[in-house]
């Protein structure tokens, strides 16, 4: 399978690609190269210009967007919402089915929701809240699902929120209700590529990728459920920990 990786020089991609690399054959894109160990197709891919997206789908058969701008007000527009528009336009235009898009858990559950404490899942009514980060890539996500109204594709959408190393813990800070360790996290994206169409409940799904935590205030059960997701992270540990 040839996937194409959008935004794959950040944060997530040098966990992201290294997994996938031995199983697919990647075209990773980005608008700077990568600064992790990566000797395979690169390309200078700025997901705002419509024709350099298309030209980067040509020939793939699955996408993975990673790209993510959060504070300048236009770009942030550019990368997270019309970013998704020319990803799907791409999609379209190439025949490609399989998209995996991602983002912040609050394009769903934004500040309305921080004093839930328990069972929040990704499929409750999105509230995003007024944060540029999470408005934009929200609007992101809701072009992917009008998409996949109207062509025959499927949107898959991973939610995270605090990444953790477990090499490098910090109780104070990985203790945070929805979180996951890096590597954990790109197990998903395997999952993603592999599952068949037809075992996903919908065209459009969203999933929030995190470790089991002893408070459950957010839910990972659909994604271990429907991909096969398994939460390796010790979170307690960190939980507990005084
Ligand atoms: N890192 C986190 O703490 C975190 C938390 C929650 C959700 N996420 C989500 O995970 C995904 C990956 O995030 P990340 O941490 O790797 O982010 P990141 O900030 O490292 O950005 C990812 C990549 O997007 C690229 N990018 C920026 N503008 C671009 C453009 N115009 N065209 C193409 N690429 C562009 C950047 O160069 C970067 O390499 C994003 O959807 C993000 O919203 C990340």
């Amino acid at each position: 399978m040839k996937v194409l990786i959008l935004g794959g020089a950040g944060m997530l991609g040098p966990y992201v690609v290294p997994l996938l690399a031995p199983h697919y054959q990647l075209r990773v894109t980005d608008i700077t190269a990568p600064t992790f160990d990566f000797d395979g197709e690169f390309w200078e891919v700025d997901v705002s210009q419509p024709e350099q997206v298309l030209a980067a789908a040509e020939g793939m058969d699955a996408i993975i967007n990673l790209s993510v701008l959060r504070h300048h007000r236009q770009l942030a527009f550019d990368v997270n919402t019309l970013g998704c528009y020319n990803m799907m336009q791409a999609a379209v235009t190439h025949g490609i089915r399989r998209i995996i898009n991602t983002g912040p858990h609050f394009t769903v559950t934004g500040a309305s929701y921080e004093l839930f404490d328990f069972d929040l899942s990704p499929d409750i009514p999105p509230q995003p809240g007024t944060i540029l980060y999470a408005l934009t890539k929200s609007l992101g996500q809701e072009i992917c699902r009008v998409f996949t109204t109207q062509y025959d594709l499927f949107v898959q959408t991973y939610l995270f929120c605090s990444f953790r190393d477990p090499e490098d813990l910090h109780p104070e800070r990985d203790a945070h209700p929805f979180s996951v360790s890096w590597q954990n996290s790109a197990e998903i994206f395997r999952l993603g590529l592999e599952i068949e169409p037809a075992k996903l409940p919908s065209r459009c799904e969203i999933f929030y990728v995190l470790a089991n935590a002893p408070h459950g205030q957010f839910r990972n059960d659909k994604a271990q459920h429907i991909l096969g997701f398994q939460p390796r992270d010790d979170i307690a540990a960190a939980w507990l920990s005084p």
